[in-house]
């Protein structure tokens, strides 16, 4: 348990939505609002929001669906540039959506498109700069390969990745530029229209085929509902995988101990991603709007309050993990279940591309490994994740040696 545990934390000053909380500062801060304040009032955007902090109150609010409906709070916040699409749907309409959008990101077919297409893609985005002999890994990796897996799920030309990445890079922009994002949602629509109708009238192996062809009772996915669930995927999947990724790569670089376990030992890789995603996940704090008054852990929420939960600190509560809870230590996963850490969400929200984040992960990893021997920070001034919301290393200056 955290040593700071028992100080109150002041929380005039903190703001979720904007301070950069570097490094360990957010976790000293979530580890003494776990033990001394079990629902916060913090700052998110200078507005007013309750943080909630231990495992079982996240659980028990994710597991709810009835008292926190998951899809209000994506109404405002995804909605109005990504288009109306099950993330932002509640019950029962949620359910059906999500069954016409996601067969294609099951285990299986994830298994096979990992093998037949993400693990060739990552030694493509490698390839490009493996003679360099140093690069910014965020720039060159990190940010290349997630969005480029999504563009190679849904069969558009390869020449199209570096505008389907600007396009994603545009719409997420909103709400800050939200004249430039909904002119690139626009424009990736008028894009993937007339492949759309290719893929309608000869279907391939792809996403956009199966999102054209999928059929639950009757009932099938709208050309518009298709350009909004790729949209979303680009919003959603993509940019949190990036995050990920690089909060694993840092993990590593900074631990060169682990980077040569790993180097090594190929069993261990799993389990390195495994932790990862529990000790310094890419969403730290996950905001849901409460629809109606409800009490929720020991505290009253009036309708509209804004509540944040933390899922980086439910990751490290000690009353699920252990008093090590802290410590980085890929040994442990085996004992951790997948199903225990809450980075991917819980019930029926709980995230459909988390077969497909684990894969380019452990993907990018191995290929990193193989690819860049002797891989060392070359310049760790200020490379440590930071963000209280999306947490990511702004840049991952590295060298290594070249044959
Ligand atoms: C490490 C990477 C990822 C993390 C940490 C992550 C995390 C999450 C979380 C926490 C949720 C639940 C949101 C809530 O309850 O409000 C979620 C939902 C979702 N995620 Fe992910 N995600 C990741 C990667 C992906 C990928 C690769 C895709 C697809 C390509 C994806 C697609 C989605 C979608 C569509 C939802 C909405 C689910 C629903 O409304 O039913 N995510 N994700």
């Amino acid at each position: 348990m955290s040593t700071s545990s028992s100080t109150p934390v002041d929380l005039t000053n903190l703001d979720f939505g904007v301070d950069p909380f570097p490094g360990t500062e957010l976790h000293e801060v979530l580890a003494n609002l776990r033990e001394s304040q079990r629902a916060a009032s913090v700052k998110f955007h200078g507005g007013d929001a309750v943080l909630f902090t231990r495992y079982e109150d996240v659980h028990e609010a994710f597991r709810d669906d009835q008292k926190f409906p998951g899809g209000d709070f994506y109404e405002g916040a995804i909605e109005p540039v990504v288009g109306r699409t099950f993330i932002s749907m509640n019950g029962r309409e949620h359910d059906l959506h999500r069954k016409l959008a996601t067969p294609a990101f099951r285990s299986r077919a994830v298994t096979q498109f990992d093998e037949e297409a993400l693990v060739p893609l990552a030694h493509e985005v490698v390839d490009k700069f493996a003679d360099w002999g140093h690069a910014d890994l965020v720039s060159e990796l990190t940010t290349v390969f997630p969005f480029a897996a999504i563009t190679r799920k849904l069969g558009v030309p390869r020449r199209a990745d570096e505008q389907m990445r600007e396009w994603a890079d545009r719409m997420l922009a909103y709400p800050a530029d939200p004249d430039a994002a909904v002119t690139a949602a626009e424009e990736f629509s008028e894009a993937l229209g007339p492949l759309l109708e290719e893929r309608r009238s000869n279907p391939g192996d792809d996403l956009l085929s199966e999102l054209a062809a999928t059929d639950v009772g009757g009932e099938k996915l709208s050309d518009d509902e298709i350009c909004a669930t790729i949209r979303l995927l680009f919003a959603v999947g993509a940019t949190t995988t990036s995050h990920a990724m690089g909060n694993m790569l840092w993990t590593l670089l900074d631990r060169p101990d682990l980077l040569e376990r790993a180097r090594e030992n190929e069993s261990v890789r799993a389990g390195i991603v495994q932790e990862l995603l529990r000790w310094e996940g890419p969403l730290p704090t996950l905001p849901r709007l409460a629809s109606k008054d409800a009490r929720h852990a020991g505290a009253n929420i009036p309708a509209g309050t804004l509540m944040l939960f933390g899922l980086a600190s439910a990751n490290r509560d000690p009353r699920v993990f252990g008093e090590d809870a802290g410590t980085f230590d890929p040994e442990r996963a085996p004992g951790v279940q997948a199903a225990d850490i809450i980075t991917f969400g819980f019930g029926p929200k709980f995230c459909p591309g988390s077969h497909l984040a684990r894969r380019e992960l452990l993907t990018a990893l191995t290929v990193v490994l193989e690819k860049l021997p002797g891989l060392h920070l070359s310049d760790p001034e200020g490379s440590e994740p930071r963000g209280g919301v999306l947490r990511h290393p702004d840049h991952l200056h590295v060298a290594w040696d070249v044959q």
